[in-house]
């Protein structure tokens, strides 16, 4: 039998979904599932803005985006449907979703990607938590297996605690990694903890 992986995230449902998020969750989600033919994944994508953003910044690529929280993904495909035909809005048919645990994407594919973004992580900041912690020296690894030639990882988190502890994840590798600043989008995650914490930090990592 295969070994449980340990579970990264929190829950998978929240509040009860709308009719129509439920009606989009039944009806459209199971017409965008990745094809194997995405350039750009984003892994952990909330309530997805970023996924949005990237869509409409590489309006020739194809973003996947895996989040194992209904909520996320129903949030999500609400935001990229028309209000009124529950239609894909021409600007995000780029978009696939993978409503489950990354890994269990990336164990089925040998995809690769230009760009891997991981924005704000959970910090699990318990020291009792912190093998529940995505970005695992393993995982950075089957991450880096998984970038095209020149293809990059890129993380962001405002948890500097966490931070430290990704860079010293990534210096276990053999991967070359830098911690550039970099301007983007602020996701919900990030405008929640705004007042109590700071900047994010961004750590790129790639093949040598
Ligand atoms: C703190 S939230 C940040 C969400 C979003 N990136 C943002 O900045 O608003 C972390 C997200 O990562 C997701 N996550 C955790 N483990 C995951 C995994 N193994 N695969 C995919 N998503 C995961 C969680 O469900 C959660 O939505």
């Amino acid at each position: 039998m295969e070994k449980q992986e340990i579970r990264t995230f929190g829950r998978r449902h929240g509040k009860r979904l709308s009719m129509r998020k439920q009606w989009l969750m039944e009806n459209v989600l199971p017409r965008i599932a990745p094809a194997g033919d995405a350039q750009i994944l984003e892994i952990g994508f909330g309530a997805g803005e970023h996924v949005r953003a990237l869509a409409l910044r590489h309006p020739d690529k194809t973003i996947v985006g895996a989040e194992p929280f209904a909520n996320g993904v129903a949030a999500l495909l609400g935001a990229i449907c028309d209000a009124t035909t529950n239609e894909i809005l021409p600007e995000y048919k780029n978009i696939r979703i993978f409503p489950d645990d990354v890994r269990d994407l990336l164990r089925d594919t040998d995809a690769k990607f230009e760009q891997i973004w991981v924005l704000h992580p959970d910090p699990w900041p318990k020291a009792r938590h912190e093998k529940r912690r995505l970005l695992q020296t393993e995982f950075i690894k089957t991450l880096a297996r998984h970038l095209a030639p020149n293809g990059e990882i890129i993380i962001g988190t405002d948890h500097w605690e966490y931070f430290d502890w990704i860079c010293g994840r990534a210096a276990e590798t053999n991967l070359a990694f830098e911690t550039p600043e970099i301007d983007i989008i602020k996701t919900r995650y990030q405008a929640k903890n705004m007042a109590e914490t700071v900047a994010p930090k961004y750590i790129v990592i790639k093949n040598k």
